[in-house]
């Protein structure tokens, strides 16, 4: 049997379709009964018998800090994909990324350990590894900095990352992928999703940096390939381009028929951007979207290797172009 978290978001509901296409024995957590719709709606994206797939998984009701209901969700599982997590970019949600995040993920350890689990796949993220100086590619050998200027999601993927890395210590085999920015079609509420979404309003701005990326069906690929083999105890970046944000945010707003971004904006004004935005997330409660960190991110160009994934499974990964194409026609849908 094999356990999913985070069965109900864009990596865990991809997974979920290529495990049941596999014909595997497969359950999945989930915690709210309208987000299996959401899942449903990937299914039928991809399959024409997606109530037949859909209907082969066991869903167990099971929030991954609550660990009875979790306990339930692990008997008689032998490899676990370890995809839930609190997704946020927003320095007052701190508490609540770490309680997820990290606590979570060391439940999720403790129990693949208590239940004699054979395999663990963590999802991670290129958030966690650290930066290198002159240009040089960002791999899995780059060392996190704990003294830079980290953001609170960046630091704790990285503390579960130590957990997972516990696990192993106490003899639990796992292994790691640390992708760039997912792209994939079914969730336009948060993620790349909901830049469909905002791009079909159109955006006034691109920024200057790059942004990497990658296919969810390469990530979900990848994931259950890196379990069917002997490797283990090992991280793999997933890192398939790397765009401009300029050419990303046209080749979106393309996809779905919206206004392509025409001015640059400087960083003198995404600066103020995010200072406004703290001031009105004081003012209204409503959630931050514009950060320090965020600024930084999308002025900054990183490259990433992914070298490793390539040579150990021999694997190539899709041009994210078609899945832009095709993630923006689903969203007309
Ligand atoms: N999307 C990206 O671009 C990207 C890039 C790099 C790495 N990642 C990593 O990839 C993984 C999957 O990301 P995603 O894009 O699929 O995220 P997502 O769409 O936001 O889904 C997150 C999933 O985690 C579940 N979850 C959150 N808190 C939970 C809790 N306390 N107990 C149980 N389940 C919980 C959510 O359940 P509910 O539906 O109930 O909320 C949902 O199923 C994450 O670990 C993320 O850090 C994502």
């Amino acid at each position: 049997m094999i356990l999913v978290t985070g069965g109900t978001g864009l990596v865990g509901a991809h997974l979920l379709y290529k495990l049941a296409n596999q014909k595997e024995k497969v359950r999945a957590i989930y915690r709210s009964e309208h987000k299996l719709q959401l899942v449903k709606n990937v299914f039928a994206s991809l399959d024409a018998d997606f109530e037949m797939l859909f209907a082969s998984i066991e869903w167990v009701k099971a929030d991954i800090l609550d660990i009875p209901a979790l306990l339930e969700a692990f008997l008689g599982v032998k490899y676990v994909y370890h995809s839930a997590a609190f997704v946020s970019f927003e320095p007052n949600k701190y508490h609540l990324l770490r309680r997820t995040n990290i606590d979570g993920t060391a439940n999720v350890v403790n129990l693949c350990l208590s239940e004699n689990v054979e395999k663990l796949c963590y999802v991670s993220s290129i958030a966690t590894l650290g930066s290198e100086l002159n240009n040089k590619p960002v791999n899995e050998e780059t060392i996190w900095d704990p003294e830079a200027d980290n953001n609170a999601y960046a630091i704790t993927k990285y503390g579960a990352e130590m957990e997972v890395w516990r696990g192993t210590q106490e003899g639990l085999d796992a292994v790691i992928v640390n992708p760039g920015v997912i792209l994939g079609a079914g969730f336009w509420d948060n993620g790349t999703g909901n830049l469909f979404k905002k791009a079909k309003k159109g955006f006034p701005f691109y920024t200057s940096g790059t942004i990497a990326l990658v296919t969810v069906d390469d990530v979900v690929k990848v994931m259950i390939d890196l379990m069917q083999s002997d490797i283990k105890n090992e991280r793999f970046v997933l890192v398939a381009e790397h765009w401009t944000y300029k050419k990303f945010l046209e080749a979106v707003a393309t996809a779905v028929n919206g206004k392509p971004p025409k001015k640059l904006a400087p960083n003198w004004l995404l600066n103020i951007g995010w200072q406004l935005d703290w001031f009105k997330t004081k003012l209204t409660g409503m959630r931050r979207q514009l950060t320090r960190n965020l600024v930084r991110t999308l002025s900054t160009d990183t490259q990433y290797s992914s070298d490793k994934i390539k040579t150990a499974l021999n694997f190539k990964f899709k041009a994210v172009d078609d899945v832009i194409c095709e993630t923006g026609r689903l969203y007309l849908k």
